[in-house]
């Protein structure tokens, strides 16, 4: 064995070379990867005893994709695209033996060689989109010269990878190889040079092209049936004009193209964001204080108790992950009533194709109901979601820590609570911890966990580990009033109703934060929530807020009344804005003595979200949550926000934090303390910084 760099050696067995990659853990297209491909694939070529060549990866995977490490750095060694151009130019054919992932770049590496073989888990895509880049060595050229444009497009401007029979299916794959396979590889590359197999070399393939060729609208169409789930992306739209160039320009035009479309992508702010929050993401499960080896608790079991909105949903994540829950109501037709509502969704999706009927068995299996709390006595972790009442939750935590067994995990979902109170109403609070799920709780990504003053490491380390198994991102903050999304949420809703006294109407600000970016604004966000939460919460607070509460009083709950701040017909979610709120708005700013004014829209996204800067800023201030960046996680896959903005952190460096501090210290004058700058930001922003500094 020859080493040709430190992770790329080169060997020869019998008539066959190997060029065999060893970077662990994902085998990552580092430099030393580069040009180690690169010289093996020479030596091979050099040496007379080598008829063909297998590039094989070892340890868990192919090439994972680039070394994303490395972007925005300058480029050390030959590029990527050098590389490639050197497999595709070898005399001697090439075949890649892919298992794991062959992503992004590890895909571009193999559409470079000859053929490609596969182990039957293999998956292959070019998911670059993702980072709000497109595949800039020759991907977008090569791969619609295979599968086709069609396909070709799902798979660049989608980013979803394929299993290895998809991949064979469409050509991608020339073999899918069962055992061992390197030795089938091997076998492969003799083969082809036994029955005298040309050296394909996919850049001198037309065929494929030719559909899109002689019709040309494949490419609209194609837009149009992604502009929804794309909206606001600029990838997507890159990625389809690279792929156009695939089949409007020769090759070598093709993958100049691709490149200026890539680097227009690589320098920009979306992009920027999308690969500061795919690192956020994986920082956000790392809890400084908690040592890594902290040990596990065992989670084999789980009792939830309350079968409603929340719990019922909770449940649902558990059952997928395989894990036994047992739901505990006080009646017996509230626990049927949730039970069905479980089974019911299951139905739901099988009957939509995105569960197989086996897999809701299964999960049906695992679930049970009880009336008795004495019946969770047993499991591992228990996850409260009752109503949100705290005398009601203490006396159930005190009931858990008499029932649960030693070393037990007591969570609860409450989103407004203190949860250092709830802890302290047990004996044992250091097994007590927030784990606040967002609604519909089976969709969404977050959990928000929350650590009390006493929370154990083990319970925060184990609850993080079950994030994950659960299929949830979670981000681990401390406790404050509304945590860390919520509490970011209200100075949002603060600035929106008093946009409305001041001049604009729901859909104005709604329009203005969904254009921003934002699934919806929130009144319409208010309407599929409901609005009477929020009136009975103030109720008991004896607050009040006049336009909200007028358009209580009137019924209008929302979605689910057919009114709300939106008129809603029949049957439809489309909000339809309402004069009767228009009048009861303009009736309030004159009660309150407002001259109502023409509000921009700029003023408008601009009191709305540099509060929740601010917010968040305090947020880190206080140390709820370790990092700016778990605030944006929260944000992004909490509440929607636009991943290619970053997050509202992220979103605040990059338009500077001396705007956003200038702008509040404007609106302070203006408005009142409500905008006073935290502390933390003034210093940023006076010393030119931003929260990554913080
Ligand atoms: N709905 C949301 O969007 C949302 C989001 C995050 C967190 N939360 C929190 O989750 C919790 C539950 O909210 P929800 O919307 O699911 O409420 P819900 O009213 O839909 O469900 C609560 C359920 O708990 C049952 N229950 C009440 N007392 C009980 C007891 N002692 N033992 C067993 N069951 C009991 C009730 O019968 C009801 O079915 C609250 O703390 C809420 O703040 C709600």
């Amino acid at each position: 064995m020859t080493a040709i760099t430190e992770l790329v050696s080169f060997d020869v067995e019998g008539s066959v070379g190997i060029v065999t990659v060893d970077n662990p853990p994902v085998n990552a297209l580092s430099a030393g990867v580069r040009e180690g491909i690169k010289g093996g694939i020479i030596a091979a070529n050099k040496d007379d005893a080598v008829t063909s060549i297998v590039l094989f990866c070892n340890g868990r995977t192919f090439i994972a994709g680039a070394d994303i490490t490395e972007f925005g750095k300058p480029m050390v060694g030959p590029s990527l695209l050098e590389v490639i151009v050197g497999i595709e130019g070898s005399s001697k054919p090439v075949v890649a033996a892919i298992h794991g992932t062959a992503l992004g770049g590890g895909l571009e590496t193999a559409l470079g060689c000859h053929y490609r073989v596969a182990s039957p888990t293999a998956k292959v895509g070019l998911p670059e989109v993702k980072l709000g880049i497109l595949p800039g060595a020759g991907g977008t050229q090569r791969l619609p010269r295979v599968v086709g444009v069609p396909m070709a497009l799902e798979m660049i401007a989608g980013g979803a990878p394929i299993g290895s029979a998809k991949a064979a299916e469409v050509g991608l794959v020339d073999e899918v190889i069962e055992g061992d396979l390197r030795a089938g590889a091997i076998a492969f590359a003799k083969k082809v040079v036994a029955e005298g197999r040309p050296l394909v070399k996919i850049s001198d393939q037309d065929e494929k092209l030719q559909e899109a060729k002689e019709n040309p609208a494949i490419f609209d169409d194609f837009r149009k049936s992604i502009a929804r789930k794309t909206r606001g992306f600029v990838a997507p739209e890159n990625c389809i004009k690279a792929v156009q160039a695939a089949v409007e320009l020769p090759f070598v035009e093709g993958l100049k193209r691709e490149r200026d479309l890539f680097v227009e992508l690589m320098g920009g702010e979306q992009s920027f964001s999308q690969r500061y929050f795919f690192f956020s993401e994986r920082l956000a499960a790392k809890i400084p204080d908690v040592p890594k080896d902290t040990p596990l608790l065992d989670i084999n079991s789980c009792g939830i108790i309350g079968a409603g909105t929340m719990g019922g949903g909770i449940a649902m994540n558990f059952l997928q992950a395989g894990i036994p829950v047992i739901i505990v109501e006080t009646q017996q037709e509230g626990l049927d009533k949730g039970l069905a509502l479980i089974k019911s969704n299951y139905a739901a999706t099988v009957s939509k194709g995105r569960m197989s009927q086996t897999a809701m068995d299964k999960c049906m299996s695992l679930l049970s109901g009880t009336i008795k709390l004495e019946d969770i006595s047993d499991v591992d972790i228990v996850i409260e979601a009752i109503f949100e009442n705290m005398e009601v939750k203490k006396e159930i935590f005190q009931k858990l820590d008499a029932i649960c067994k030693d070393g037990a995990i007591l969570a609860t979902n409450t989103s407004t609570l203190d949860i250092d109170e709830i802890g302290e109403a047990t004996n044992r609070p250091e097994s007590v911890i927030g784990l606040h799920f967002f609604s519909p709780a089976n969709v969404m990504k977050l959990l928000e966990e929350v650590r009390t003053k006493k929370t154990s490491h083990t319970v925060m380390a184990t609850c993080m580990a079950l994030a994950k198994r659960i299929g949830k991102v979670p981000a681990m903050v401390g406790v404050c009033e509304g945590f860390v999304g919520n509490r970011i949420l209200h100075r949002r809703s603060e600035q929106a109703t008093a946009l409305l006294m001041e001049g604009a109407m729901p859909a104005d600000v709604d329009r203005v934060l969904f254009d921003f970016g934002l699934p919806m604004g929130p009144f319409a966000m208010s309407d599929l929530a409901g609005n009477d939460v929020g009136w009975r919460i103030r109720q008991g607070k004896g607050v009040t807020s006049p336009v909200a509460d007028a358009i209580c009083e009137l019924g209008r709950f929302g979605q689910k009344t057919g009114s709300g701040y939106y008129e809603y017909k029949e049957g439809s979610r489309t909000p339809v804005s309402d004069p009767i709120v228009e009048d009861i708005i303009v009736k309030a700013s004159k009660a309150a003595g407002i001259d109502r004014r023409d509000i921009s829209d700029d003023e408008i996204l601009k009191r709305c979200i540099y509060p929740m800067i601010n917010e968040g800023s305090k947020i880190l201030e206080e140390g709820i949550a370790t990092r700016a960046s778990d605030i944006d996680v929260i944000w992004v896959y909490g509440y929607g926000w636009p991943i290619y903005r970053g997050g509202p952190m992220r979103y605040g460096d990059a338009i500077g934090l001396k705007n956003v501090y200038e702008t509040l210290l404007e609106y302070q004058k203006e408005h009142g303390d409500f905008f006073k700058p935290s502390a933390l930001l003034e210093r940023l922003a006076k010393e030119g910084k931003t929260f990554q500094d913080a």
